[in-house]
C-alpha cells in the first residue's frame, strides 16, 4: 500500500463547499488525490489517501480514502464525494459512506502511532530534509502539508518520530509532490499496479 497523510490546516470539516475559497482550499486536495490515485484511463490500485482535516468548524476529521474500483467518483467530481462523506458522519455517524471511503475523528498523533506500530516509517515531506535519493525507503507512510504546511507546534511534536525527506530545493505544491513521489515509486516497482478503467472513456464531439 503507497499511503499519503495530506495535512489540511483549513478545509472545512462541515462539508459546506460553497466554492473554493469558502470551503478552506479544497481545491490543494483534490489535486492531490486526482494525482494519487488516477492515471491516464486508470486508477491506482494501492493507494491509500489520509485526507487529515482540521478547519472549522468540528475538526478534526479523517477522511481515508483506499482504491477501490466501485467508489463512485470521476475525477471531475470529488468535491461532492467529500462533502457527502463529512455531513454523513457529522450528522449520522456513517463511517463507511462509500466503498473505499472511510471518515471518523482521530488525533494526529494517534494516527502516526497507529503506523508507527504497524512497522511503517514516517516520512516527512520537507523541502530542508535529507534528499530522496540519499534515503532508503522502506514500509513507507508519507506526510505532505497543505499551502501553510505542517504547523510547527505538530512539526516540533513528531521530529523525533519522522524521516524528513527532501525533493530538491524548490517549493512544490502538494499536489506535485504526489506526482513526483508516485513516480518516484514506480520507478522503485512499489505497489505499481493499476486498474484499466478505459472502457469508462467515452468521447463525444
Ligand atoms: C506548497 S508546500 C507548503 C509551503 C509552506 N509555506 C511551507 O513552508 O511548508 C506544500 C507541501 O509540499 C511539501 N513540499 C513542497 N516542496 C517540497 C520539496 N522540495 N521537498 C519535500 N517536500 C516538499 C511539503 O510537505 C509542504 O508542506
Amino acid at each position: 500500500m503507497r499511503i499519503f497523510i495530506f495535512y489540511s490546516n483549513t478545509i472545512r470539516t462541515d462539508g459546506n463547499f460553497k466554492n473554493i475559497y469558502y470551503s478552506g482550499r479544497l481545491d490543494i486536495a483534490i489535486n492531490s488525490i486526482i494525482h494519487a490515485f488516477f492515471v491516464s484511463n486508470g486508477l491506482r490500485k494501492n493507494i491509500r489517501f489520509d485526507l487529515y482535516l482540521n478547519g472549522k468548524p468540528v475538526p478534526p476529521r479523517l477522511i481515508r480514502i483506499e482504491s477501490d474500483i466501485n467508489t463512485p467518483w470521476s475525477k471531475k467530481d470529488i468535491s461532492t464525494l467529500l462533502s457527502i462523506s463529512l455531513k454523513k458522519y457529522n450528522k449520522k455517524n456513517i463511517k463507511n459512506p462509500f466503498p473505499g471511503i472511510y471518515v471518523d475523528k482521530i488525533d494526529f498523533f494517534d494516527l502516526l502511532d497507529e503506523y508507527k506500530n504497524n512497522g511503517k516509517n514516517i516520512y516527512l515531506l520537507d523541502k530542508d530534509g535529507e534528499f530522496i535519493e540519499n534515503i532508503k525507503i522502506e514500509n513507507p507512510v508519507f506526510i505532505i502539508g497543505d499551502f501553510l504546511g505542517i504547523p510547527k507546534d505538530i512539526k516540533k511534536k513528531i521530529d523525533s518520530d519522522v524521516i524528513k525527506i527532501s525533493l530538491g530545493d524548490i517549493n512544490y505544491f502538494s499536489s506535485q509532490v504526489i506526482v513526483i513521489l508516485n513516480y518516484y515509486l514506480d520507478k522503485m516497482n512499489f505497489e505499481r499496479d493499476i486498474y484499466d478503467t478505459s472502457y469508462k472513456f467515452i468521447y463525444r464531439e
